[in-house]
């Protein structure tokens, strides 16, 4: 090594690098102006821990780096906080955009400099590139839409990246777009819906009808096209009971054709009734060795790999006990699960917490899906906590709207005019504007 190499400065950069464009460019080549310029990469995991999973998976993203001029090296930074990498390099210049000041980033920026004072080390923040941003190309690669197949993937990938994946109901397209833009900023992430949930009882209730499997497969097929076409987010399809085995691998050949990621179906035979009702009402639980064979149907018609037969336990529901749960939570998994979905009416997260825990002990385990429904009191960290995978909302949004809408149906019959409703309603230049494209 010569002497000018040995006395070469280091330089570090930490980026996502997803979505890249002019303003990644000018950071990396002011970096190299001070020095060698190793690139820490945000892992896949480390990206969902703060904001929405990458379109490009870290090797792909990786590759694309490597090869940009003046890099000298890629290493993974597996969490948001620089620190474990900086700490291993030591190096004597951090380089970042200066827009991280405020906003989600201002505790990695601090964390940052404190570290780097250890060694002399200083943080050089380079002017941010006006007129391009990632999130521009995120709302533009938005409009632009996605396609089936990566729609499908996208929820193995979540499940795969995320300590919890979030789900929330939506029965049209106005209830997509709410599941697909909804975010809010704070603790230093920016938090959104990972996917969809096609619920029975809400496409059901929205058209009027029990949730008994009254509304056919075709009606809620399109109601999931009516999803689809506005929203990029990958959807979980509450399949009932998936009908006779016969019917389901049609349904599953479907739902995957479309894009849809997975389907939920439920150990329950004849007449369904939801099962919020609990014993309430007469509801019979399949046998597991007929359900089995429901989900060795379904899993051999799909194509991919990708498309997920989630199989949901009623155990508890329907009264049949812990050890039930737990023996039909094995025996679906050795019939090809994809997932677990434990479902209870009760009050509290108790007994899905004590399902949790004598299912952490499983030899062999796939994802768990929750729906805390009746124990809305549960925080998701709480679920987490207990391992389970995939939270879903399953009737939220309808369950807000109708009560708005009959309030102001009631203040117009009421008054015998609508201008008192009015400040119950969003105004009428907000509605014509909420999706765009209309003027
Ligand atoms: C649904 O949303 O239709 C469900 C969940 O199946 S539950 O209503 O809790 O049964
Ligand atoms: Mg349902």
């Amino acid at each position: 090594m010569t002497r000018e190499k040995e006395a070469k400065k280091t330089v570090y950069i930490a980026m996502s690098a997803d979505l890249i464009h002019r303003g990644h460019l000018n950071i990396i080549k002011e970096a190299e102006k001070l020095g060698e310029v190793t690139v820490g990469l945000l892992t896949d995991e480390a990206i969902a821990s703060y904001k929405r999973l990458p379109y490009l998976d870290f090797d792909h993203r990786k590759v694309i780096v490597e090869n940009i001029k003046g890099v000298h090296k890629v290493i993974p930074q597996t969490t948001l906080d620089y620190c474990p990498n900086l700490e291993k390099l030591n190096p004597d210049f951090v380089v970042h955009g200066d827009d991280w000041k405020e906003g989600v980033q201002k505790d990695t920026r601090e964390n940052v400099i404190n570290t780097l004072g250890k060694w002399g080390g200083e943080l050089i923040e380079v002017p941010y590139t006006k007129g391009i941003s990632s999130t521009m190309l995120n709302n533009v690669l938005k409009q632009v839409g996605t396609t089936p197949d990566i729609r499908l993937k996208q929820l193995r990938r979540l499940i795969r990246n995320k300590n919890i994946v979030r789900i929330i109901e939506a029965h049209n397209g106005l209830t997509g777009l709410i599941a697909e833009n909804t975010r809010v900023e704070g603790e230093g992430q920016i938090r959104e819906f990972d996917g969809m949930w096609s619920s029975s009882l809400t496409d059901s209730t929205a058209k009027g009808k029990p949730d008994i499997e009254a509304v056919d497969i075709s009606a809620r097929i399109n109601n999931v096209n009516d999803l689809m076409e506005v929203t990029t987010k990958p959807v979980i399809f509450d399949g009932d009971t998936g009908g006779k085995a016969e019917h389901f691998v049609f349904t599953v050949r479907t739902l995957e054709r479309l894009g849809v990621s997975a389907i939920i179906i439920e150990d329950k035979v004849g007449l369904k009734k939801n099962s919020l009702f609990g014993t309430e009402v007469k509801q019979e639980q399949a046998s597991i060795e007929d359900f089995c064979e429901k989900i060795k149907a379904g899993k051999r018609a799909q194509v991919t790999d990708d498309f997920m037969i989630i199989a949901r336990i009623e155990s508890l529901i329907l009264r049949q006990g812990m050890d039930d749960a737990i023996n039909r939570a094995r025996a679906y998994i050795a019939g090809g699960a994809d997932g677990i979905m434990i479902h209870s009416k009760k009050k509290d997260a108790s007994e899905v917490f004590a399902f949790c825990q004598r299912y952490k002990e499983f030899n062999f385990k796939v994802p768990l899906f929750a729906v805390p429904t009746s124990y809305s009191g549960v925080y998701e960290r709480e679920l987490i906590e207990a391992g389970v995978n995939v939270v879903i909302y399953a009737n939220h949004l309808l369950r807000s709207a109708y009560p708005a809408m009959v309030k102001v149906a009631k203040v117009i019959l009421e008054y015998g005019r609508a201008w008192e409703a009015e400040e119950r309603m969003m105004p009428l230049k907000d509605i014509l504007d909420l999706i765009p494209g209309g003027r």
